[in-house]
């Protein structure tokens, strides 16, 4: 677990964000043409209704490159300026070069050094902590943090246990010091390697090198033991905000919005419940987009902000939960301009 902020660090905002979501919607409906399941059982268990899905001719590369063009904007940067390019995937173009080194080429942020981060659903903000590190250190001063997912291509279309849970897309925001007391205000981050199992890609890694039979029997795909996943993501997510706001000294009642990984509704829903929570402080756009993993929480915050659900000095509570398993939760004092 992290310690609190070291006091001589600079204090580091989230300057501007941007989302991309591709085009293509699927329904509940063409799922139910596909596999043996229901609209009625896709709301009522997850609260999903439909999910993006990228073009076949579109990478995970393509739609963080848009995301981050939008953060850039919305911040008023250039790519001259990102001195760290980052982006947190579990589906990448490829093994090597990094996503991160061919959306630098795609954008030109030349000046930028570039790293891919693995942290499944909970990438962006173990991103977003390295981001906080560089930009709080002084050693860049503006950061460029990406989520960016094409769940399509590593979903086993015929497992409807799984199948009906993910989408396509990408976020992407831009960190910079503006020399206040505001912007990230602590993180509590949480790793347990030893449950791993329960939610994986077995195949395609150095363990199982792809060959005919890795293919055959669908080891590229997601593999998950949803009930136990459900469990554990209500825990640990829970605990990440009690975690977040006892370092904080602050109660639930003083959070303005909670912004969650949007895994399921019941999830959050769940949540909510044991952090004492009301469901009108959740952010949810789990409906629309069912789960994209790295990209999840940064495209539900960048809609909040252009929704005006998060205003100027909110207390804004960002909690994730991923393979791993990974988990955590970022408090913000959202600061505009
Ligand atoms: C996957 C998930 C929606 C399943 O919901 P659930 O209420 O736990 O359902 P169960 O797994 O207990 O399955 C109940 C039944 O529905 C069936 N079922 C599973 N998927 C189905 C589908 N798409 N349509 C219809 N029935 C389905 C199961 O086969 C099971 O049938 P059985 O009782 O005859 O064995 C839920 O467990 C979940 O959301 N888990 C967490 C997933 C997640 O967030 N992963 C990413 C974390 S970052």
């Amino acid at each position: 677990m992290l310690h609190p902020r070291p006091a001589n660090t600079r204090a580091v905002s989230i300057v501007g964000t941007g989302s991309y979501m591709p085009e293509r919607v699927m329904t509940n409906h063409e799922l139910a043409d596909m596999v043996d399941t229901t609209d009625e059982w896709i709301v009522s268990r997850t609260g999903m209704h439909e999910r993006r899905i990228a073009a076949d001719g579109e990478f995970t590369s393509d739609m963080a490159a848009e995301a981050a063009r939008r953060a850039m904007e919305s911040a008023g940067v250039t790519a001259d300026d990102i001195g760290l390019l980052l982006v947190s995937t579990s589906t990448p173009d490829m093994s090597f070069p990094s996503t991160a080194c061919l959306v630098q080429d795609m954008i030109g942020a030349e000046n930028a050094v570039c790293f891919d981060l693995s942290a499944a659903c909970s990438g962006f903000l173990y991103g977003l902590e390295v981001g906080q590190q560089f930009v709080g250190s002084g050693s860049v001063e503006t950061a460029l943090i990406i989520g960016a997912e094409k769940m399509s291509c590593i979903t086993d279309w015929s497992d409807r246990s799984t199948c009906v849970l993910f989408g396509d897309g990408a976020g992407a925001a831009v960190l910079q010091s503006r020399g206040a007391k505001h912007g990230i205000l602590t993180s509590v981050l949480g790793s347990d390697g030893s449950l791993g199992d329960l939610l994986m890609v077995p195949g395609g890694g150095s363990r199982e090198p792809t060959s005919a039979d890795t293919v055959k029997n669908k080891r590229h795909y997601i593999k998950m033991m949803g009930r136990e996943v459900f469990k554990h993501a209500v825990t640990n997510m829970s605990e990440a905000v009690t975690a977040t706001l006892d370092r904080c000294g602050l109660t639930i009642d003083e959070i303005d919005c909670i912004i969650p990984h949007q895994a399921n509704a019941r999830i959050l829903q769940a949540i909510a419940q044991r952090v004492g929570a009301s469901m009108d402080k959740m952010f949810i756009n789990v409906d629309k987009y069912g789960n994209t993993s790295a990209a999840s929480v940064i495209v539900a915050l960048d809609e909040a902000v252009r929704a005006g659900r998060v205003k100027n000095h909110d207390l804004v509570l960002l909690v994730v939960f991923g393979a791993g398993f990974t988990w955590g939760a970022t408090l913000l004092e959202w600061f505009e301009g």
